[in-house]
């Protein structure tokens, strides 16, 4: 029988660069979407799919992350003295049952790979998934719960996929197809950022990704590889080779590259939009600022 996917892997320990001067003070995964920090998200996601055990692996200056989790009880004591009672499910939302979150330190920022790699006692001889939260999805079902759903058929290693536009295929992690089946594919090769007009496809991977424990024992033998960095799709890549069970997932969704400052904006524009107590006005003032703009055009 095949083992549930019940521990992911959040790595959070990048230094956020594109973020700075922000990002001097507070962790990339805390910029909030609307109100809510892109962490929560990814933590949501990670609940609807059925993980129990979430394991973070973090940097220094990463400590209102670890905050962000805790129970806060002079918060709560308040609000329910105030009988404000939906804001109190929302912070209880946030909590974690104690024992259910792992915080492990990446020493150096050396690359997503070593960040996985970080987790490996605590991953033992489990599959787990791995969630970016910079990748923020919007998804009638959550990412993650489709590919738990997908990969129960397929077993293996899994990454989610997208199509992405040719001219931009050397930002990302691509893969090389063996057969396409609709929503999955068998993959045959993977290339992180290939030199422009050399990708094997235009299916690029982004932040979801379950795996087996067999890619921790590829992550001890790699070295670093593109820009200097030990990288997770190297790993995942030396697997085809020894067992030929990669597949790419193309989720239904719209995903939102967060770590970037355009793809930010644009969730918070579509998040903004999407919540009740908020679209009118908003699509409101976006609208004016159209109308303003076209005019001075
Ligand atoms: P990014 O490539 O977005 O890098 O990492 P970054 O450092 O977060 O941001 P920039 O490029 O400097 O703006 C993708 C994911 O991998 C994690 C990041 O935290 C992010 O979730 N990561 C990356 C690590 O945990 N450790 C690393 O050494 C590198």
């Amino acid at each position: 029988m095949k083992k549930k996917i019940t521990k992911a892997i959040f790595p959070v320990a990048g230094l956020g660069t594109r973020f700075l001067p922000a990002t001097k003070s507070i962790p990339k995964e805390i910029m909030t979407l609307v109100d809510r920090p892109l962490i929560q998200y990814a933590i949501d996601e990670a609940r609807a799919a059925g993980i129990k055990e979430f394991i973070f692996v973090t940097s220094r200056g990463k400590s209102a992350l670890e905050d962000y989790f805790d129970h806060s009880p002079e918060l709560e004591a308040t609000l329910r003295r105030k009988d404000k009672n939906d804001l109190l499910d929302l912070l209880k939302s946030t909590n974690m049952d104690s024992g259910a979150i792992a915080y492990l330190r990446q020493n150096r920022p050396l690359g997503l790979g070593h960040a996985v790699w970080c987790a490996r006692r605590l991953i033992a001889n489990e599959p787990f998934a791995v969630i970016l939260p910079d990748d923020v999805i919007a998804a009638e079902t959550p990412c993650l719960q489709q590919m738990v759903e997908a990969h129960a058929e397929t077993g293996g290693n899994m990454v989610a996929a997208m199509e992405v536009p040719a001219d931009k295929a050397s930002s990302y992690g691509i893969l090389d197809v063996k057969e396409d089946h609709g929503a999955m594919v068998s993959v045959k090769g993977m290339v992180e950022k290939p030199n422009e007009g050399t990708a094997p496809s235009n299916l690029a991977v982004i932040g979801r990704y379950i795996l087996t424990p067999e890619i921790m024992t590829n992550l001890n033998k790699i070295k670093s590889g593109k820009g200097g960095e030990i990288q997770l799709t190297d790993a995942i890549a030396h697997e085809i080779e020894n067992s030929d069970n990669v597949y790419g997932f193309r989720f239904k969704g719209q995903r939102y590259d967060c770590g970037s400052k355009a793809g930010f904006l644009q969730a918070t524009v579509a998040f903004g939009l999407s919540r009740p107590d908020l679209c009118d006005e908003f699509g409101d003032f976006l609208q004016d600022l159209m109308s303003i703009r076209a005019a001075a055009q």
